[in-house]
């Protein structure tokens, strides 16, 4: 049976359309997470200008690729063009490789990472006493991030914040002074729990959802190599 499948074909055409869509989706998230300030502070107030850029930019380079990927995929298979296939087909090889290895060097790294984020925290607590404008920067976040949160300071409660308690006691506040989960000081009624932990589950949550977007990624990845070498076969035996 000689002849290029039309089921094939347009599978191929349908599933790169939404491979471009993918793409556009993944230029969308990181343009979203770059414009949204939201936590980039409480992770890196030193040198948030460039520090949290760095992973939004891969991201917008990642959806780039899929974009031109799936352009490849689509004109390759309408066209019946071999040599946009084999683009194509080593373009989302490569990437399904450099996706394994990110996962098995994640994995690898994992209790390192958690590690550094940890000390992270612990090093960001002396920023709550400062005064500058990192510190500042810092302050801001981790205000608002404690009455999303109901918590207080970093690590150790209340106390964390120093002589800037005062300043910035409102979001600490709990609405009741019965609330058993409040505790007194400084003649305020604040949250007792700090916010590492609330941080650090907001973190794994990223992470899991980022883990979670890369297997969805590479099941569809290997499908793509699968339809674009049956096809690049069949145009071969026309
Ligand atoms: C986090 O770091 C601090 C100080 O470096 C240490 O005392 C604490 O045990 C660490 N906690 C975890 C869960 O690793």
């Amino acid at each position: 049976m000689a002849g290029v499948s039309g089921c094939i074909k347009y599978s191929m055409f349908i599933f790169n359309f939404l491979f471009w869509l993918c793409g556009i989706l993944i230029l969308a998230i990181a343009i979203w997470v770059r414009v949204s300030k939201d936590g980039q502070e409480i992770l890196s107030p030193g040198d948030s200008a460039t520090n949290p850029y760095i992973s939004v930019n891969i991201l917008i380079a990642v959806g780039s690729i899929i974009m031109i990927l799936g352009f490849l995929g689509c004109c390759g298979a309408v066209k019946e063009s071999r040599c946009m296939l084999l683009l194509f087909f080593i373009g989302l090889f490569l990437i399904l490789l450099l996706q394994v290895a990110a996962g098995i060097l994640g994995a690898t790294f994992k209790s390192e990472s958690e590690r550094m984020l940890n000390e992270t925290l612990y090093e960001n607590v002396k920023l709550l006493t400062g005064a500058d404008n990192d510190a500042k920067a810092f302050q801001k976040a981790l205000a608002e991030f404690q009455e999303e949160f109901k918590c207080c300071g970093l690590v150790n409660g209340a106390a964390d914040w120093g002589n800037n308690f005062q300043q910035n006691s409102k979001s600490c506040e709990c609405q009741s002074s019965t609330d058993p989960s409040c505790v007194s000081y400084e003649s305020k009624y604040v949250y007792k729990q700090p916010c590492i932990s609330f941080i650090k589950e907001l973190v794994a949550k990223h992470i899991l959802i980022v883990i979670g977007i890369a297997f969805g990624l590479a099941v569809i990845e290997i499908l793509g190599l699968v339809f674009s070498m049956v096809l690049y076969c069949q145009i071969g035996n026309k």
